[in-house]
């Protein structure tokens, strides 16, 4: 990655997995962003050591936050500490990463595990691109003369999933038959969609991006693709993106994923 991606970006999730490595690319990159807010739900636990450990490494780019993505509490809080931060210049991007994934067979599936995965992947994205739609507002502003959208100036990525693709679901169904997690990122699709239209006014880019099946807690140690590997590909593809791009599902090689 040798360009800037941006200068400021919010990665919610970032204690392990996808989200980790995210902070770690875009930190250790030749021209990394001037602040990297690492959001993570116990910053002080032994699950956050490895971030916390980074973050020392790059103390000067990478801010822990303490965030809990459902809590609406917790993100406005977030959202005051990030734009005092910001010296008035914005937001950048918001990398929507934190996720979880119930198993569950229609069996295993009831009221708790459906409102357990909509909490997180679908509410928590929409009450924070909700809360930093000023900041993004802000960062998009301060390029008056460009029409065009980019990550570099104001943008939503939504991380959500191959799974989502109600297109696709006939063929993979019988592999993994999770209800809570399809439905969910298939509605995480649609807040894509919503935001898109909502906010093209503002110049401000949302797109959903699939990142491969990849060796994590949730992926599982069988997925063929490493986290390192992912995350090269999706930043790659984050820092082409365009206004044509906005609305849409990309995998992390930058292929179309029909909805
Ligand atoms: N791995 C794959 O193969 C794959 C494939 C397609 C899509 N995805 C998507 O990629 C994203 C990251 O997945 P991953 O594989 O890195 O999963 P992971 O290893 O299970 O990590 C999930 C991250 O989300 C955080 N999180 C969950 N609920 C949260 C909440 N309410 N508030 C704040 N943080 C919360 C977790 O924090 P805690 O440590 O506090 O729990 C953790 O940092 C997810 O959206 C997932 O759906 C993954």
């Amino acid at each position: 990655m040798a360009s800037r991606v941006c200068d400021s970006v919010l990665v919610t999730g970032s204690n392990r997995g996808i989200g980790l490595e995210f902070v770690r690319q875009l930190a250790d990159s030749p021209s990394p962003p001037d602040q990297i807010f690492a959001g993570c739900r116990d910053p002080n636990g032994s699950s956050a050591q490895e971030l916390q450990e980074l973050a020392k490494k790059h103390q000067d780019v990478i801010t822990v936050v303490q965030l809990e993505t459902d809590s609406p509490a917790s993100i406005t809080e977030v959202s005051k500490l990030m734009e005092a931060k910001l010296n008035d210049k914005g937001l950048n991007l918001i990398i929507n990463n934190a996720g979880v994934s119930i198993p569950g067979s229609l069996a295993e599936t009831g009221k708790k595990e459906m409102m357990e995965a909509y909490s997180t992947n679908v509410v928590g994205p929409l009450l924070i691109t909700k809360e930093f739609h000023p900041l993004l507002c802000k960062a998009a502003a301060q390029f008056p003369h460009q029409t065009d959208m980019s990550c570099r100036r104001s943008a939503v990525i939504n991380v959500s999933s191959l799974l989502s693709s109600i297109t696709i679901c006939p063929g993979n169904f019988s592999r993994a038959p999770l209800y809570p997690y399809r439905i969910s990122k298939a509605a995480l699709n649609m807040l894509t969609c919503c935001l898109a239209e909502d906010f093209r006014k503002d110049g401000i880019l949302v797109m959903a991006l699939h990142p491969g099946w990849v060796q994590t807690e949730m992926g599982g140690s069988q997925a063929p693709l490493t986290t390192t590997e992912s995350i090269t590909g999706m930043l790659k593809v984050i820092a082409i993106l365009t206004e044509k791009d906005s609305g849409r599902l990309l995998d992390w090689e930058g292929k179309s994923i029909p909805w």
